[in-house]
């Protein structure tokens, strides 16, 4: 079976939310800051080879390669407490140092230039895996470096690895609040572009509901990204739960990406999280006793997304997994189903199967007592969701994009690059492709989605029938 995973760390944005979860993944495995097994690790059950690989001294060393054009975080992470767990082979810094300057183009541009160095890094971890199952590339698309040669990587991958699975964790730029970066509807709608042709399933985060989130939990107003990049962190291992602690389903990324992605171009997912407590996010008040029931209904209010979209009134789910961790039984999970359903929680599409999916998991022994001094809470979820809403934040990125492009703004700065020297074409491209895809979204809100000129039957359509399904440990 196939269930190894490399993952991909570019920019700023997405190595400091790298470094988090490998700082996370080596808690909940037991592995020190060394990459050796702690002493107390003996537990077993766990599958570390799905992130890590084992050294000739037997070490554990993440499968990841980071990658940046400036120094800085780099140089942050190979200064810092877990510096001795990656592959040192594995950092790429360019050698000019300079960054992309927020500037979509140059990182693309400078991604062909250095594509060499860079593909042969790939291939040696991938060919030193024995059973890859696909990519997971880190990365906010608001700037030069994630967005622009995170852009590239998606396309080479996609050549070079037509077979494999690329699944990418993306940083979306707060769209409501002024931008952090100006350009930033640019350089976003150039890598939606190919969010949608070359990755297969796109987790999408968006800072400004991360930084609300986080604002609400932890009662401060301007939460820095560290603390953002915790609350990244708890999404990032509880999505990959059933991957390291596998039961009979959801246990590599093909079982989870054909439960939740039907036709292929709908392949953007919103997450929430619940309860962030103590442990994930620290000095976040501690939570009243937790039922499933609690936690499910949590998952389905819009103040608990990662992504502030805003529905229309034909909005709705093409589907959801909730991955359910802690002390759950399956009666409580039917149970709690059935109240969903009853006060319509969640409206789906006309043409799938209308239900949630859960996946009840077993999760790391080492974040508990005796481990820890903190009980975590009794139960707690993650919900992946498959949501068409999540066309209005790609219509605000297109309303944005097309403010700046009227007015002809910091045009020059694209055209010195190898995409836009023969003209703007590029961009004309990425617009178009992006229009399709919320058309597509609105198109899955009809009953004859499926039938309407398209050929392609549903992954799972038809293979479930109309009842929701839990699949246990
Ligand atoms: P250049 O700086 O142009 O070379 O590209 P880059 O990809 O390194 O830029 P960066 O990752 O900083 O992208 C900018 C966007 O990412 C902005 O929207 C920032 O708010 C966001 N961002 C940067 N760092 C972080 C982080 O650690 N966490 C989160 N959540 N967002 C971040």
């Amino acid at each position: 079976r196939e269930d190894e995973i490399i993952t991909l760390q570019a920019g700023q944005c997405g190595n400091s939310v790298g470094s988090q979860f490998w700082r996370q993944l080596c808690l909940e495995h037991g592995i020190n800051q060394d990459g050796n097994l702690e002493d107390f690790a003996t537990e077993g059950g766990d599958r570390k080879d799905v992130f890590f690989y084992q050294s000739d001294d037997t070490r554990y060393i993440p499968r990841a390669i980071l990658l940046d054009l400036e120094p800085r975080v780099i140089n942050g992470i190979q200064t810092g407490p877990y510096k001795n767990i990656y592959n040192p082979e594995n950092f790429y810094v360019h050698k000019e140092g300079t960054g992309a300057g927020n500037n979509w183009a140059a990182g693309y541009d400078m991604g062909s230039q250095v594509q060499d160095e860079v593909l042969d890094m790939i291939d040696r971890e991938a060919d030193g895996s024995d059973s890859l199952e696909g990519f997971m590339l880190l990365h906010s698309i608001a700037g030069g470096t994630g967005s622009g040669l995170g852009s590239f990587l998606l396309e080479r991958l996609n050549d070079h690895f037509p077979k494999k699975i690329i699944q990418t964790y993306s940083v979306t730029p707060d769209t409501i609040n002024a931008p952090d970066v100006i350009v930033q509807p640019y350089n976003a709608l150039l890598a939606l572009r190919r969010l949608t042709e070359n990755a297969d399933a796109v987790t999408v985060l968006d800072n400004g509901a991360l930084s609300r989130i986080a604002a609400d939990t932890l009662h401060v107003q301007e939460p820095s990204f560290e603390q953002t990049n915790r609350l990244v962190s708890t999404v990032m291992s509880a999505a990959t739960t059933t991957l390291r602690y596998p039961g009979y389903m959801h246990n590599d990324l093909v079982g989870i990406i054909a439960s939740l992605i039907p036709t292929p171009r709908c392949h953007f997912l919103q997450t929430s999280y619940t309860p962030f407590t103590g442990d994930n996010v620290e000095a976040a008040k501690t939570v009243r006793k937790t039922t499933v029931l609690d936690v499910m209904r949590r998952l389905l209010q819009p103040k608990n997304q990662m992504v502030s979209t805003k529905p229309t009134k034909n909005s709705c789910y093409i589907s959801i997994l909730n991955i359910i961790m802690g002390d759950a039984d399956p009666t409580d999970v039917h149970k709690s189903l059935l109240r969903i359903r009853e006060r319509n929680l969640a409206s789906f599409i006309p043409w799938g199967p209308a239900s949630i999916q859960v996946a009840l998991t077993r999760t790391s022994p080492y974040t508990q007592p005796p481990y820890t001094t903190r009980a975590p809470p009794r139960v707690s979820g993650l919900m992946l969701a498959n949501h068409t809403g999540i066309a209005s934040l790609f219509k605000r990125i297109v309303f944005q994009f097309d403010k700046l492009r009227k007015r002809n703004a910091f045009l020059e700065q694209y055209k010195k690059h190898e995409p836009f020297r023969d003209g703007f074409g590029e961009f004309d491209t990425s617009r178009e492709v992006v229009m399709d895809l919320i058309n597509e979204y609105e198109e899955a809100e009809k009953a004859d989605y499926l039938s309407g000129g398209k050929e392609e039957e549903p992954a799972n359509g038809g293979a479930d029938s109309r009842t929701d399904g839990v699949t246990g440990r």
